[in-house]
Order: structure tokens, then C-alpha cells, then sequence
């Protein structure tokens, strides 16, 4: 192989989905990508510290700290170019991305989310509130989703997807556990092997 894609992951809270990803590359289900960097809009971020536990960069990039999105969001996207990534994966980033961050980086930001879209997404479903959502609802079978993204919020194209049964006993936590433990932690890694190959190819 003649390179592997450098990716960033963007996390804001506690970190399982990039403890999945890195895992998976010290597995070996990630052989064409290589984890280069950790960017948090949170200094506080549990994440930092399973990064710095597996000895990969980072970064705190907050937008309080830089008064607007648009300052935030060059903020990122300086720390991406001093870093030559070529891959961003938001696993648990819990900021809204504009139109102005997505374009510039056209099938080469990829997402978890919590539910199987179309359900339960867009503006306001993220983290507990998906899974409070689909058990209000009454819902039989949830799961997770990994897509590309784009300027609509949990708008782009689907990569994979697993779905995941809700037990009558489940409240938002148990559900929330499950569906990461039966899908995301399984999925995200998986997406991204195909999208860092299909970089390198
Ligand atoms: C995960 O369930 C992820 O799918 C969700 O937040 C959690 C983060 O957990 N993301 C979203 O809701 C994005 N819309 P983690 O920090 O332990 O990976």
C-alpha cells in the first residue's frame, strides 16, 4: 500500500465511538486509514483523554473561545490543513457544521448518528434525545446510521446502516448503550476502512 488517508476525528463528550475507531485500527479492521488527529470543541471532552491514552494528537478548537461560527469553523479548518487530513469523522462532534465548513470537503466528512435515518434526525436529534424520541414514538426497531455529510443536517448520502430491536424494559440509557454496542461501534469503523480505501485507491 502506497499511503494511508490521515484522519481527524471531531468529538465533543465522552469518546466510545473513537475508542471503537482505534481499536479497530490497532485490530486491523482500519489498514487504509491511519488516526492523526483528535479535534474537540470541548476542552472538558473525555475524548481527549482515550486520545492521548492511544498517543494521537489534538486539538480544542471551541467556539465560545472564538466568538462565532464562522471564526470557529476557519479555526477547524486551519488545524485540518497544518495536519494534511484527508478524512473527517464525526463520532459524537455535537455542533452543527454550515454549508461554508461541508463544501470544502465533498464526501470526506462521515457521521454516526443514533437512529435509522430518516427517522429521528436533523436539527434537535442528537445523543439521548434520539433514543427518548424513538421510545415516545413507540418504535420496534431502531438502530444507527453512518452517512456522508453535507450541508443538510443528517442529510447525506448513507454509507451503512444496522438496525437494533427495542425491548418494551428499555429506557432511553438502555437503548442508547444497545444501539452503540450493537451498531455504531460496529459501523463506524467499518465506513471507515471503504471511504479511507476508496481515498487511497
Ligand atoms: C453517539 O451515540 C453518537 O451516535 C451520537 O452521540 C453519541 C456520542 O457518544 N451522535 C449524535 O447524536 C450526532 N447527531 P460517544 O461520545 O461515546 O461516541
Amino acid at each position: 500500500m502506497l499511503r494511508k488517508a490521515k484522519i481527524a476525528v471531531f468529538v465533543s463528550g465522552g469518546g466510545t465511538n473513537l475508542q471503537a475507531l482505534i481499536d479497530a485500527e490497532k485490530s486491523g479492521i482500519i489498514k487504509s486509514g491511519t488516526l492523526s488527529l483528535v479535534v474537540s470543541n470541548n476542552e472538558d471532552a473525555y475524548a481527549l483523554t482515550r486520545a492521548q491514552n492511544a498517543g494521537i494528537k489534538t486539538a480544542v478548537v471551541s467556539k465560545k473561545a472564538l466568538g462565532s461560527q464562522a471564526a470557529f469553523e476557519e479555526g477547524l479548518v486551519s488545524v485540518l490543513s497544518e495536519n494534511k487530513i484527508d478524512l473527517i469523522i464525526l463520532a459524537g462532534f455535537m455542533c452543527i457544521l454550515s454549508e461554508n465548513f461541508t463544501k470544502r470537503f465533498p464526501k470526506r466528512i462521515i457521521n454516526v448518528h443514533p437512529s435509522l435515518i430518516p427517522s429521528f434526525c436533523g436539527k434537535g436529534f442528537y445523543g439521548l434525545r434520539v433514543h427518548e424520541a424513538a421510545i415516545e414514538y413507540g418504535v420496534k426497531v431502531t438502530g444507527a446510521t453512518v452517512h456522508f455529510v453535507n450541508e443538510i443536517p443528517d442529510g447525506g448520502e448513507i454509507i451503512l446502516q444496522k438496525a437494533v430491536e427495542i425491548q418494551e424494559t428499555d429506557t432511553p440509557e438502555t437503548l442508547q448503550k444497545r444501539v452503540m454496542q450493537e451498531a455504531e461501534w460496529l459501523l463506524l469503523p467499518r465506513a471507515a476502512e471503504m471511504v479511507s480505501a476508496e481515498i487511497v485507491k
